[in-house]
């Protein structure tokens, strides 16, 4: 690894990870807190609550309690500079999910101290695995009643085959939580005071013995003790790695245990890591500017009708200004105005280095997965497209407005709202989701942006897959003799779409040389 240069080393880009309320807005909100990039706790709340300037699309995210904040957060702590990349909170599990957790470093996992590991916890917990990145966790609400420590720990490692280190160990739980105990260095953090930890003699110490409910004093020592022989200790690298998490324990509404867990960020969470490229490892420490697109948002502000591509800097500074080739179509385009994003404002960035997320405004340039460059002719690897699970056919309500519905579609899809497939016998165009909830905000946002009303008609199909071969004229006599169940993607990728897995198995018996995917790979549009 080349050395970072010292701006770079101080970034720490991470996104939280958790099943719907075991207090992720909480935690953010905390943690900008601590950051003071925003003044009142509340705010994130607030803005997530707030009603008047929210398109309607929101609206609908809002209505099933899903949080829409910004995209990504900066925020300033203890010498470091962290990015907080908000993972969007709908239960189904959404590429665009997917593609924010290809943009970080670290992650911290919320566990509700009630409940231990939920489903998407656990779904979400895969993707980072995929990627090896690193997990500290946070087993949060020890105000409430919850499960013992231990058999927490024991659900995480048996469920997420992830090792534990836990660095703190809870004082009691529910309405006697009386603070933290550091098992490394006997140190006791209390929740009713803001004084910093106090070192005590070990576990059987006195003052300790007053913090705790007498009737649970010694089954708590004879447990600390037991923690601090049998728990591994924590391992930096086994960490990094990705193979062990260091767990503290909290309550994010009391703002308790939120400092160890972002000064654990600081000190073990990595700097920005080295990015796949199609051809290269890139390193963040590289002097050239380089980044990809990892979401794209629309209607941030309502009064400009903007859309803003996020884009993570994997090496190099961004300069404001600078010429830059986006490499799918080999243009050069100006950065003349990238910006920071904070809890509630946005400022141009003047610079900014690898590790960090920028928005970039543009009226449709930039996709999902474009990369940009100083020249170099290279694709990040790791923002995928899958499969869809759910295929409707698109019926217009006015058939006048066929044009500006196709325009429509593909910016929804460059969006990454959908995925657009256009079939090759000329009927109309089909859309994919992998969650019901894309249909619903597509519907919406067609409606409330372009003033196209839509309804969703079923299609024949259930499946598609993209279709590629060795040989070029393998693929174009299977497209040839199966032009009713083919269509193209929005980079004019073939994909053939089958009835059923059946039908599809059929196909794929029928066909050695043709390969059936079911997740594509950001390309380079086909010269
Ligand atoms: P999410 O973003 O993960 O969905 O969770 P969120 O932070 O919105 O928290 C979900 C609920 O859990 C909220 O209560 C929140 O106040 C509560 N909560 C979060 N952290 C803690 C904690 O450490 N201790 C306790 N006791 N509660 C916690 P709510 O009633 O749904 O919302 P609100 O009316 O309080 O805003």
């Amino acid at each position: 690894m080349t050395d970072l240069p010292a701006p770079v080393g101080r970034r720490r880009t991470f996104a939280i990870i958790s099943h719907p309320d075991a207090g992720k807005t909480t935690l953010t909100e905390k943690l900008l807190l601590f950051g003071g990039a925003i003044q009142l706790a509340g705010e994130v709340k607030a803005k997530k609550n707030r009603v008047s300037t929210r398109s309607d699309w929101m609206g609908i995210e809002k209505e099933r309690g899903i949080s829409v904040v910004t995209s990504v957060m900066t925020f300033e702590y203890g010498g470091c500079v962290f990015n907080l990349l908000d993972t969007p909170g709908h239960e189904d599990f959404s590429e665009d999910t997917y593609r924010t957790l290809t943009a970080v470093d670290s992650a911290i996992m919320v566990i509700d101290a009630a409940k231990g590991i939920e489903a998407r916890t656990r779904k979400l917990f895969e993707v980072c695995r995929m990627r090896d990145i690193p997990i500290v966790t946070f087993i949060n609400k020890m105000d409430r009643e919850a499960r013992s420590p231990f058999d927490l720990l024991d659900e995480i490692e048996k469920t997420l085959a992830l090792d534990t280190a836990p660095v703190t160990w809870p004082i009691s739980q529910g309405k006697s939580f009386a603070g933290t105990f550091d098992l490394r260095r006997n140190m006791v953090r209390r929740i009713d005071t803001d004084e910093e930890p106090t070192e005590v003699a070990g576990p059987e110490d006195p003052k300790l013995m007053s913090l705790l409910p007498p009737e649970e004093a010694d089954a708590w020592q004879e447990e600390v003790m037991l923690a601090q022989e049998a728990c591994k200790p924590f391992d930096l690298q086994a960490f990094r790695e990705g193979h062990l998490t260091p767990v503290f324990f909290g309550s994010a509404l009391r703002n308790f245990g939120v400092r160890d867990l972002i000064d654990a960020l600081a000190s073990y969470a990595p700097p920005p890591r080295g990015q796949e490229a199609d051809k290269r490892l890139v390193e963040a420490g590289e002097p050239k500017m380089s980044g990809f697109v990892f979401k794209i948002q629309a209607n941030m502000d309502p009064n400009h009708r903007d859309r803003i591509a996020f884009m993570r800097i994997c090496s190099g500074k961004l300069q404001r200004g600078m010429k830059v080739k986006l490499v799918r179509t080999g243009k050069p385009m100006s950065l003349n105005s990238p910006q920071f994003f904070f809890a509630q404002d946005r400022a141009i960035a003047d610079e900014a280095w690898a590790g960090d997320v920028v928005g970039i405004p543009n009226h449709g340039t930039l996709r999902i997965g474009d990369t940009l460059t100083e020249g170099e002719d290279i694709v990040f690897r790791g923002v995928p497209s899958f499969a869809p699970e759910i295929l409707r056919r698109i019926k217009l309500q006015d058939a006048m407005k066929a044009k500006k519905l196709r325009e429509a579609l593909q910016q929804m899809a460059e969006e990454g709202v959908v995925q657009l497939f256009v079939p090759q016998d000329g009927s109309g165009a089909i859309v994919g989701v992998v969650g019901a909830l894309q249909l619903d905000v597509l519907k919406e946002r067609l409606a409330a942006e372009y003033g196209l009303p839509i309804d969703y008609e079923p299609t024949r199909f259930s499946i598609c897959r993209w279709i590629t071969a060795d040989d070029p004229r393998e693929l174009d006599k299977f497209i040839e003799s199966h032009l009713s169940s083919m269509a193209r993607d929005l980079d004019d990728a073939p994909v053939f779409m089958a009835p059923n897995m059946f039908n599809l198995q059929y196909e794929v018996d029928r066909y050695k040389a043709i390969r059936f995917s079911d997740v594509k790979d950001y390309q380079k549009k086909a010269a």
